[in-house]
């Protein structure tokens, strides 16, 4: 099901219509698995040239993955590795122009050569991250990074953390 239009949309006007068709789709329905299933597909329909965009929940102290679009990727990330996991550990965003320069980049699909992570969180807990991965160098604008935290925000806000247990 792909409901969205991008064609030749003033970047606001862009902005508008994602966030409120995002808004639509968290509440649609209440369970936790099957909103991010929908952000995940969703995001990669409006967004161009990702190859990889989905979640990573925070879970027993470490990343674990979640509910995605693109090729299969590594199951757990640990604070203190990757691209995710700096993202979780600072609660900001990371904007990753060449992931190759990155120390400690986790190569899930050797496609990738940019990344957008954004932390998600309510009143300062961990609840996981959105990942954003390019095929193409410098993907990601400074001004989708400032997007995509209101995205995230929209996301920690809506989306029911309860159905993830936070223990293994
Ligand atoms: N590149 C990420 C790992 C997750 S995959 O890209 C899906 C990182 O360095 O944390």
């Amino acid at each position: 099901m792909s409901t969205f239009q991008p064609i030749d949309c003033p970047p606001e006007e862009w902005e508008s219509t994602v966030y409120a068709g995002l808004e639509a789709l968290l509440t649609a329905d209440d369970y936790g698995i099957s909103q991010l299933a929908n952000a995940a597909s969703f995001i990669m329909d409006v967004m161009s040239d990702l190859n990889w965009a989905g979640f990573y929940i925070f879970r027993g102290g470490e990343l674990v993955l979640g509910p995605f679009q693109g090729k299969p990727a590594c199951t757990r990330i640990s604070l203190n590795r990757g691209v995710c996991g700096e993202a979780a550990r600072t609660l900001k965003p990371m904007r990753v122009g060449n992931v190759d320069l990155f120390p400690g980049h986790i190569a899930c699909d050797a496609a990738s050569k940019s990344e957008l992570v954004i932390p998600l969180h309510q009143d300062g807990c961990l609840k996981g991250v959105l990942d954003l991965d390019s095929p193409i160098l410098e993907r990601f604008r400074h001004e989708e990074e400032i997007f995509f935290a209101k995205i995230g925000h929209l996301l920690s806000t809506l989306v029911r953390w309860e159905d993830f247990p936070g223990r293994k």
